[in-house]
């Protein structure tokens, strides 16, 4: 097991070049089961969910490869075998097995997911969706149970705005009978990347990336070759780095309309951001002024870089209000940044940071992905050695976090841990 080590306060700069998205990826890969024939993404970032989600494709059949960030999936010998446990209960996005297979093979045993923790995360949306095509669904011993005789298309209002149910749906929908209409839907870029993977492949999806999503259902999808979308939480991981501790930094491979709120939020306290085509620069300002922000859905201001938000909000001056609409306990990161000297609360939905104030290198623990990217973020300002322990969170987001961060100058680098250090995180 290895920890990661932060010598803080060395100023960065360069270019730095962000990899495909996540949350896409791990969309992608299972819609690939839709298909009849090979499927090619390219662009996919070298993280364990993708791994992992490799693994899960070989272990119902399919045929993999994946080199140089090029995953090509041969569907053509998969089966629906169930799926109860194991792998599955390793990352949240498991719960796209459920819609593709479904789709697919009319029936599906699935685990219920895992992935951070942070606090209650219902799929009832999604049920709600696949229960409307006519599928019948059960929870048994921890795993989800589907089977349907046929989908039929159907309309389905979303009682809550969710991206996995979303793109559940849009999974089982797609080879059903009939139309459609997904209402209240999510409007993630994310979502219209995995509905023009579907497209190429001959699903009649239109009207993603609005709030109502129409599917034509279609007998059967082919394989094609797609290139994801750039990751918008890693780029804007970077520009809140750059803000906290760059010297000006050129950040690649972004598509700036997906970062507007994080630009603005930026520009707010007082940060310099230029972007262009698909690249986006930031230098720090003279000074930083506290600000307020709220996590909403797209394009609101994203859940997952409130956390990496907070470490830089250390640095303004005055008291900034992070409120969380969409985790209200997405806070376990605010106790490792007061080991570092913030001085943070958390009341309710709202971490409360006051500054401005010196963060201090400390021993601190990444308690899921974001945690990680803000206590990295945190370490690479502080004053002295910061240590993160829970890599394995920073792992399933970040591609190659410790290359990316030492070419822009950072001094970090990961040592294996010893056992009575493994055993002191266990306690
Ligand atoms: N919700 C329900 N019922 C449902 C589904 C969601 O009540 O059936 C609630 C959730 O509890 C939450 C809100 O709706 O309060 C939004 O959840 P959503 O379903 O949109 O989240 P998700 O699909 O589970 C994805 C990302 C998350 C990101 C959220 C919000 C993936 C694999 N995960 O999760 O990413 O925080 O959308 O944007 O796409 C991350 O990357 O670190 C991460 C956690």
């Amino acid at each position: 097991m290895e920890k990661l080590k932060i010598a803080g306060g060395y100023p960065l700069k360069g270019n730095i070049r962000v990899s495909g998205a996540k949350n896409s990826a791990v969309a992608l890969i299972p819609a690939t089961i839709l298909a009849d024939s090979p499927v090619t993404i390219e662009g996919l970032p070298d993280i364990s969910d993708v791994r992992m989600l490799k693994a899960l494709m070989e272990e119902i059949g399919g045929d993999v490869s994946f080199n140089d960030g090029e995953m090509i999936v041969d569907p053509s010998r998969m089966v629906s075998m169930p799926l109860p446990s194991g792998r599955v209960k390793k990352l949240r996005a498991s719960y796209y097995l459920m819609g593709a297979m479904l789709g697919k093979f009319k029936k599906a045993v699935i685990g219920l997911p895992g992935g951070c923790h942070l606090g209650p995360r219902p799929i009832d949306q999604h049920i709600k969706g696949f229960e409307a095509l006519g599928a019948h669904v059960t929870n048994e011993q921890g795993a989800i149970y589907l089977r349907a005789d046929e989908l039929r298309g159907a309309r389905i209002y979303l009682d809550v705005v969710s991206v996995g149910a979303t793109i559940n749906i849009m999974l089982a929908a797609v080879l059903a009978k009939g139309r459609t209409i997904i209402e209240n839907a999510a409007k993630e870029p994310e979502i219209i990347d995995v509905a023009t993977l579907l497209n190429n492949m001959g699903a009649k999806i239109k009207g993603a990336g609005t709030d109502i999503i129409r599917i034509e259902g279609v007998e059967n999808l082919n394989g094609c070759r797609h290139t994801i979308i750039p990751d918008r939480i890693e780029a804007g991981t970077f520009m809140i780095l750059a803000a906290a501790a760059g010297e000006g930094i050129v950040i690649d491979n972004v598509i700036p309309q997906h970062l507007e709120s994080v630009t603005a939020k930026l520009r707010e306290m007082g940060v310099h951001v230029e972007t262009s085509d698909d690249q986006i620069f930031v230098a720090p300002g003279k000074e930083y002024k506290a600000i307020d922000i709220k996590t909403l859905v797209y394009p609101g201001f994203a859940t997952d870089l409130q956390q990496p938000f907070t470490s830089l909000l250390t640095k303004a001056e005055g008291t900034s209000v992070v409120t969380d609409t969409i985790y209200g306990a997405r806070f376990k990161h605010i106790d490792e940044l007061r080991r570092m000297n913030a001085k943070i609360k958390v009341e309710g939905r709202a971490a409360i940071i006051n500054g401005p104030v010196t963060l201090q290198g400390a021993k601190v623990k990444a308690s899921d992905l974001r945690a990680g990217a803000a206590l990295v973020i945190a370490g690479l300002m502080a004053e002295g050695i910061t240590e993160v322990t829970g890599l394995e969170h920073i792992d399933r987001g970040y591609s190659h976090l410790v290359e990316k961060l030492s070419g822009l100058g950072a001094t970090i680098w990961r040592e294996e841990m010893t056992k009575d250090e493994v055993e002191q995180l266990k306690n």
